[in-house]
This record gives C-alpha cells, sequence and structure tokens, in this order.
C-alpha cells in the first residue's frame, strides 16, 4: 500500500486534467445512456403503431422520458408517412450522441495520454538526476543495465499505465450513470443484477498480487538482459578474442527463456481474468433477463425498456472487464514503481549542500590528517598523514592496489573517508560545497573517459565558456594538436562513443588537454601517461612540468621520470605510507622505493 500512495503522488499534479477527463467520461456516459433512450422508446413507440394504428387520432412518442422526473421530448405521429419522420429523428438523435461522443472521447484520451508522457518526462528527469548526483559508491553497486532498463523499461510501464487510464476513467464513471439508471428504471433487476458485483470485486483482486509478482520477476531479467547487451557491446573485443560469441550467446539465450516463461505466466493470469469475469457477467445477464421477462408479462416493464435494460447490463459488464484489464496494468507498473522508488531513494551526494560553505579561491595547499578508509568493512587507507606546500609536485608510489587511486579518491570526495579528515589551505574538505571543492581539482583519471562529441567538445568539457584559442592552446600543450589537426574534421571532428574511434594515447592526451584547460590550483593525474609511447611520453612531460609549475599537483606514476622530479615522494604498500621523501632520499634508504625503482619503476 505504500508504493501505492507513493506512486498516487505522482499523479497529484494531474489532478485537473484527471478531473477533465472525468467530465469527458461522463459526457460519454451520458450518450451511451442516449441510444439506450433512443432504442427503448422507438420499440416502444413502434408498439404503440401496431396495436393501435393511426385511425383514431395521432401518438405521441416521448423521447427521454423519465418516469416521475422529466417528461421527455414529445413527438407526434399522425399518419403511417409521418411515420417516417421517426426514422429521421432517430437517425438525428443517434448522429448527434455519435458526434459529441467523439469529441469527448477524443479529449478522454488525449488528456490522459498526455497525462503519461508527462509523468515519463517527469519521472526520467528526476531518475537522472538521482543517478547523476548519487554517492560513487552507490553507484558502483549497481549494474549499469539494470539502472538503465529502471530509466527506460519500468518508467514506460508507467506511462502505460497512466495512458490507460483514460478508458478505466470512462469505465469507473459508466458504472454508476448506468446503476443510477437502472435503479430507476426497475430497482429489482438493477439489485439483482448487482449481485454478481462482490464476486467480481474479489477475482480482480486475487489476481492482483500474482500478476504484480511477475511482472517484478519479468523486470528484473529485462534488466538482466539489458546487462548483459551493455557488456557485450563494450567488451565485444574481449569476447571476439577469447572466442566466447557461443557462450555469451547461449547466456543471453538462457536469460531471454526464463524472462519469456514468466512472461507466459504472465499471460495466462491475464487472459484468465477478462473470461471468468465474462463468466459472472453471464450469470448476472442471465438472471436480470429471467426475472424481466416475468416483469414484462406482469406489465411491470415494456418491452422496450426490457430490451433497453439488458442492453444496459451488457454495456455495463464491459467497463467491469476495462477493470480488470487496467488491474493487470496497474500490478505491472505498481511492480515497476519499486524499482523507480529504489532509485529515487539513492542517496544524494548534495543533500547536506545548504548547510556547507564555499571554498574561495585556494593557493593549494594540502594537509592529509589520519585519513582512513575502506570501500566496505576491509580498510584500503590507513591513518594516511601529510602536508603539502602549494605548488608542490607529490609523486604517490607503490605496489598495484596499495591505495594511491583510493587515496585521490578521497580528495576529491568521490568517497567520504571514514575518520580523520583533509584540510585545503585550512578548510577540512567535509565541510566546504562538492561544486566549489572540485572546480579547483582537475584530474586526469586511470582509465581515461571521453563522451560522444567533437574533440572540442571533449576538451572544453564543463567549461562553457571557453573560446576556441583557449582549447587550441590546450591542445597545443597536452601534444595533442598534430594529431587533431590530421583528423578529417580537425577540431570538429566527432570521436565516437567514449572515444573509440581514437588511440589510447590521444584519448589520454585529450584528457589531458581537457584538464589543463580548466587552469586548477590543484591537478591530479593518475598514470596520466601511461598509454603514450616513450616518445610522445618525452614530449608532454616538458608540457606536464610547465603546467605543474605554481599548481599542487598529485601524480601517480610508474615511470621513474616523472617520479624523479618530484619534490615529494610518497610510498604507500597496503594502505600505508611506508616511506616519503625525494628521489634522492628514498633511493639512500635501500627500502621499498629503491626495490620499485629497480623492478617496476623504468
Ligand atoms: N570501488 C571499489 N570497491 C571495493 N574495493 C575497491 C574499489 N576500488 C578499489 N578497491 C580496492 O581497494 C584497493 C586499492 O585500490 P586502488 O585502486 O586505490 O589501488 P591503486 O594503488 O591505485 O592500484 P593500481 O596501481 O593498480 O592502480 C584494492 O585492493 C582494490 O581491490
Ligand atoms: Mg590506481
Amino acid at each position: 500500500m505504500p508504493i501505492f500512495s507513493r506512486f498516487a503522488k505522482y499523479l497529484k499534479p494531474y489532478i485537473g486534467s484527471t478531473l477533465l477527463a472525468v467530465v469527458c467520461a461522463l459526457a460519454i456516459a451520458i450518450c451511451e445512456m442516449g441510444y439506450i433512450y433512443i432504442l427503448a422508446d422507438t420499440i416502444d413507440a413502434l408498439k404503440l403503431i401496431e396495436t393501435r394504428g393511426f385511425e383514431d387520432g395521432s401518438i405521441d412518442v416521448r423521447y427521454f422520458q423519465v418516469e416521475g422526473f422529466f417528461d421527455g421530448i414529445e413527438v407526434s405521429l399522425s399518419g403511417a408517412s409521418v411515420a417516417l419522420q421517426l426514422v429521421g429523428w432517430v437517425l438525428a438523435g443517434i448522429l448527434t450522441l455519435v458526434l459529441i461522443k467523439g469529441i469527448f472521447t477524443y479529449f478522454n484520451d488525449y488528456l490522459m495520454a498526455r497525462v503519461g508522457h508527462q509523468l515519463i518526462l517527469r519521472v526520467r528527469n528526476e531518475l537522472y538526476g538521482k543517478i547523476i548526483f548519487a554517492r560513487l559508491g552507490v553507484l558502483r553497486e549497481h549494474r549499469t543495465g539494470d539502472l538503465m532498463s529502471r530509466v527506460t523499461d519500468d518508467v514506460r510501464t508507467w506511462q502505460n499505465a497512466v495512458g490507460s487510464t483514460a478508458n478505466i476513467i470512462r469505465a469507473v464513471v459508466f458504472i454508476p450513470v448506468f446503476v443510477s439508471m437502472m435503479l430507476v428504471r426497475s430497482f429489482k433487476l438493477t439489485v439483482l443484477a448487482l449481485l454478481v458485483f462482490p464476486l467480481l470485486a474479489y477475482l480482480i483482486a486475487r489476481f492482483a498480487t500474482r500478476i504484480r509478482n511477475t511482472s517484478a520477476e519479468i523486470q528484473q531479467y529485462s534488466a538482466d538482459i539489458a546487462s548483459q547487451l551493455k557488456e557485450t557491446i563494450f567488451g565485444i573485443k574481449i569476447i571476439k578474442s577469447f572466442t566466447a560469441e557461443n557462450a555469451e550467446r547461449k547466456r543471453f539465450a538462457t536469460t531471454n527463456r526464463k524472462q519469456y516463461r514468466i512472461v507466459m505466466r504472465r499471460i495466462r493470469l491475464t487472459s484468465m481474468l477478462p473470461p471468468l469475469i465474462e463468466l459472472i457477467s453471464a450469470i448476472g445477464i442471465a438472471m436480470v433477463f429471467g426475472l424481466g421477462c416475468w416483469q414484462v408479462i406482469r406489465g411491470e416493464l415494456s418491452t422496450g425498456w426490457f430490451i433497453g435494460y439488458v442492453a444496459m447490463i451488457s454495456l455495463m459488464f464491459k467497463p467491469i472487464k476495462t477493470i480488470g484489464h487496467f488491474n493487470n496494468v496497474l500490478q505491472q507498473s505498481l511492480a515497476s514503481a519499486e524499482r523507480i522508488f529504489y532509485v529515487l531513494d539513492f542517496d544524494s551526494e548534495v543533500d547536506e549542500g545548504n548547510k556547507l560553505l564555499k571554498l574561495p579561491i585556494i593557493r593549494g595547499e594540502v594537509e592529509f590528517c589520519n585519513v582512513s578508509f575502506g570501500y566496505h568493512h576491509q580498510p584500503v587507507v590507513k591513518d594516511i598523514s601529510f602536508h603539502v606546500d602549494p605548488g608542490e609536485v607529490v609523486a604517490l608510489v607503490g605496489p598495484s592496489g596499495s591505495g594511491k587511486t583510493t587515496l585521490l579518491n578521497l580528495l576529491l570526495r568521490f568517497y567520504e573517508m571514514n575518520t580523520g579528515d583533509i584540510l585545503i589551505d585550512g578548510y577540512p574538505i567535509s565541510k566546504v560545497t562538492l561544486e566549489s571543492l572540485r572546480r579547483q581539482i582537475a584530474m586526469v583519471p586511470q582509465d581515461t573517459i571521453l563522451f560522444d562529441g567533437t574533440v572540442m567538445e571533449n576538451i572544453g568539457y564543463g567549461c562553457p565558456d571557453v573560446t576556441h584559442d583557449a582549447v587550441i592552446e590546450a591542445a597545443v600543450q597536452a601534444n595533442a594538436h598534430d594529431f587533431i589537426m590530421q583528423l578529417i574534421n580537425g577540431y570538429e571532428t566527432p570521436i565516437g562513443e567514449s572515444g573509440l574511434k581514437l588511440s589510447g594515447g590521444e584519448r589520454q592526451r585529450i584528457s589531458i588537454a581537457r584538464a589543463l584547460l580548466k587552469r586548477p590550483p590543484i591537478l591530479v593525474l593518475d598514470e596520466a601517461t601511461s598509454a603514450l609511447d616513450s616518445e610522445s611520453e618525452a614530449l608532454i612531460q616538458d608540457s606536464l612540468a610547465n603546467l605543474m609549475k605554481g599548481r599542487t599537483t598529485f601524480v601517480i606514476a610508474h615511470r621513474l621520470s616523472t617520479v624523479a622530479h618530484a619534490d615529494k615522494i610518497l610510498v604507500l604498500d597496503q594502505g600505508q605510507i611506508v616511506e616519503s621523501g625525494t628521489h634522492q632520499t628514498l633511493l639512500e634508504k635501500a627500502g621499498l622505493y629503491q626495490k620499485l625503482c629497480q623492478i617496476q619503476l623504468r
């Protein structure tokens, strides 16, 4: 139930449209009633003509008459030829009703379809916002494909449900309108017809839970399919080089098949409901039929209204079928709602943003004070303390997995440290806004990430007001200008998804140019030169050296050339600083650094 009320809350802004749709539905129901009136009153009029003829005077036919309430519209017939007029009246009446009903049906459908799509628009944006502002740790816990299917598939289920409320509103409005009309015509018959209602309600509710459970499973399999698809496309080279195509295909087929089985289970359920509703409805109709005949014989009901009544009751069970069908869609959307709300409940990074102060333009002094952190329970960074003066270059070295990248993740607050604090110019980073912090730090990550767009867009990423010249200058400094000019359209060349149309080294140089453009007081280079050959690296070393001047720089590097020039070298091992000093002093110590120099650093 909380899921349902939360789902309902999402529809609150659309209450106006929904009410309008209800008004339309009311008009449609009244038009349908009009048909019944014309049908019943005409049959009764024809009977009068049959029995009495016109010889002894004219006959008054009353349309839309409700005994005791409304006298109806009178049509006088005085001869056989005039009786033809009746046809004209009926035709005009029906055509008018069809026209009115058509207009209102259009608006009813349009309004609710609009609500459905407005809901998608809003929920998708909200989900995207939640994902983009989520903590990195939260996102890493989820499969990309799963998140993708929540934003696309599950949201679509919602839209389906809301879109089909046009029918449900009509159905829900129909039933009271018809029931009250039926009560006016024959109280006894109506009570008899309503006897089957509780049975129908029970049936619909019985199916609800089962449909919802299968729907949740189906959505889960959709997520699995999306996940595998994403991994396949990203890892296609590995798959092909390990000739694992058939194995992957089998894995995919298995998931697909599993989803198919559950979909079929749901179809068996959803297809069973309408015939069952029809069966119970038939019982109702049959009972009404029997009692109705009896009432006609006893003169309590006219033949025309007997037929009209039977028509009404058959028309009334149609909306019940619609409700049953809608229930299927609703249960599916509630299953999706759980998956959508799960993402909407993601912890956001910016939650406490308003309590924080803005970090002013910094000089670049950094101090780690007893910083400890673990991704889960296992500590990865243990009680790290060190101090960096503005403009210093600090190299982090250490075996793979020793926590170098993690340490820099903490500086950018991608993860929150467990204990200790990091001070920048004396400001604890946990007390400043993320935006003001990250704006002043540029990073070139270990795994270069570029976006689908042109070279220009990628270098200027995150700097909307940047000039063309500034981009080129950054590219020149990053030693990327020459290769960019050789691309078909130079700076305007699209580089493909994730920059896959470029070589690894080219991607890395663009990534460096992007960081250069930001001109930050603090620079973070996580093996920024690892994908460069010796020649390119030599070229880039100069520009990096220029760039580092006057900036506090953290470098993680496996190359001696980068590390040797650092003002300070921190040697990490298993999350702890085991040695620190300059290249010279560390070599003299004959410790881990010296060993690393011999075996790992080149
Ligand atoms: N997102 C994560 N969730 C859980 N554990 C992680 C995560 N990222 C890294 N680790 C673990 O934390 C430890 C330190 O990883 P880190 O990436 O900081 O190492 P590193 O020193 O940068 O290594 P390398 O030189 O190979 O890049 C590793 O044991 C790794 O398995
Ligand atoms: Mg690393």
